[in-house]
């Protein structure tokens, strides 16, 4: 039976603090004329005190859960894409897990710039209908005001912090995620990068002196190569899943610069209203920009059931991306009965309690000796030293392989003429 992947839940967070063009023409040299006519940015929020990526992901993940009436538990699989995790590592989906309590779900983050929404909706789709996941929460989340250089006027104002999500399922109902197209030219890696924080430039005080820790961007090359690439990966993409342009209800870019999506929506003869934008209030949210958008195109009742909608995205690699959508889910979306409510409540606070447990559970394991001979279970001796010499009996062991019998050198045939 054929499996389909479709999109059941969405939800969204953004941080409070909202920056308009005029605030940052008070710090930078700038203005509200010359950020709207050449970006059509007014404003976007900037993520506070006590909001970081992992918070507004978390929040996102929250209401895409209400929305298709899913029990964290029933997740198989979490994805974030991120260009800004929480940490290097662990990855910012495990801790969504964990603060969800998605004690079923594999976590991984995706590293691809801003088109990294439409790689991790295709991983999601990929892994339904090969039949290793049912039920696939998919993160675009991004605090990029914490690696801008609130000094530099060319970057500082395209940018903005959010989150959004889907939940993406598997069913026997025809449409879902129909096609995607992924692409990437690492070549222009360097039109768009955070030179240092990696292997090659450990953060230093050189590095931080010389700002390589911000991002770095050349414009004009970035805007040339998404014009070239939003239309060709919407084609494609239309191509692969045999719906016209014609066909094409509602197009989702991602929100970069409304020039680009203008240029986009001038060649596939797309008018205003088979156009989503959102910019003017968010600048450009990276990989969480295309979720946000589909999430206030639904909210605004620009999607209908059966309606085919095209997700763009293009950024950091340089990587591109685009997927052709048949939307399957009723809409609107009646609201969360009042049992349900209290069941996320409920399930949420469980989570935290279990999360606050197993850790101290470590606490208390790494304390106690294993098996009576004075090591914990990190293999330390009590008292902090040395390394235990043997195994952990905890940890399965596979059994040693028996040694093999000696072998004996084959005899060699004797070569015309040749003896040994
Ligand atoms: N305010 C006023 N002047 C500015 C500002 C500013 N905020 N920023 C730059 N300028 C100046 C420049 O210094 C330059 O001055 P100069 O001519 O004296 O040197 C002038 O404006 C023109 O600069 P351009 O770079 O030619 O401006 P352009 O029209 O190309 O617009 C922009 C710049 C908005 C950055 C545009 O190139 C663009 O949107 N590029 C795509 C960026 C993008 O999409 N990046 C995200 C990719 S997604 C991801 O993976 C994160």
């Amino acid at each position: 039976m054929a499996r389909f992947a479709h999109i059941v839940g969405w939800g969204m967070s953004v941080p409070k603090r909202v920056m308009t063009n005029n605030d940052w023409a008070q710090l930078v040299e700038t203005s509200d004329e010359w950020v709207r006519s050449r970006t059509g940015i007014g404003e976007r929020r900037i993520a506070g005190e006590g909001e970081t990526t992992f918070t507004l992901a978390l929040e996102a993940a929250h209401e895409a859960l209400d929305v298709a009436r899913l029990s964290p538990a029933q997740l198989d699989l979490i994805i974030i894409a991120t260009l800004t995790p929480e940490h290097t590592f662990p990855a910012t989906a495990c801790l969504v897990q964990d603060a969800l309590g998605a004690v079923n779900a594999g976590a991984f983050d995706l590293s691809a710039g801003c088109s990294g929404f439409i790689y991790a909706l295709t991983m999601a789709a990929d892994s339904i209908r090969a039949g290793s996941s049912q039920h696939v929460l998919v993160i675009g989340a991004e605090t990029l005001s914490r690696i801008t250089d609130w000094k530099d006027r060319a970057t500082c104002v395209l940018f903005g912090d959010g989150a959004g999500a889907v939940v993406v399922s598997g069913s026997e109902m025809p449409g879902g995620i129909l096609s995607s197209v992924l692409g990437s030219d690492g070549s222009g890696g360097d039109y768009l990068i955070l030179p240092a924080g990696g292997s090659k430039l450990p953060p230093s005080h050189e590095t931080i002196d010389q700002g390589l820790h911000y991002i770095r961007m050349n414009g004009r090359e970035v805007f040339r190569f998404a014009t070239r690439t939003m239309d060709k990966a919407a084609r494609h993409a239309c191509e692969k899943a045999h719906v016209s342009l014609d066909d094409i209800d509602m197009f989702v870019p991602h929100q970069a610069n409304m020039r680009i999506i203008q240029a986009a929506a001038r060649s596939l003869k797309l008018n205003e209203e088979r156009v989503f934008s959102n910019l003017e209030h968010y600048g450009n949210t990276s990989a969480a920009s295309i979720p946000i958008a589909l999430y206030e195109a639904i909210q605004a009742g620009r999607i209908h059931p059966n309606d085919h909608l095209v997700l763009v995205g293009f950024g950091a690699g340089l990587t591109w991306g685009a997927a052709v959508i048949q939307w399957g889910v009723p809409l609107p979306v009646t609201p969360t009965a009042w049992w349900l409510r209290i069941f996320y409540w409920l399930y949420y606070r469980w989570a935290r309690a279990r999360s606050w447990s197993a850790r101290q559970r470590r606490r208390v394991e790494d304390w106690l000796p294993v098996n009576g001979n004075g090591h914990d279970r990190n293999g330390h001796r009590r008292n902090g030293t040395s390394p235990r010499p043997h195994p952990d009996h905890t940890a399965p062991v596979l059994p040693e392989r028996e040694a093999a019998p000696e072998e004996k050198p084959e005899p060699v045939a004797e070569a015309d003429g040749q003896k040994n």
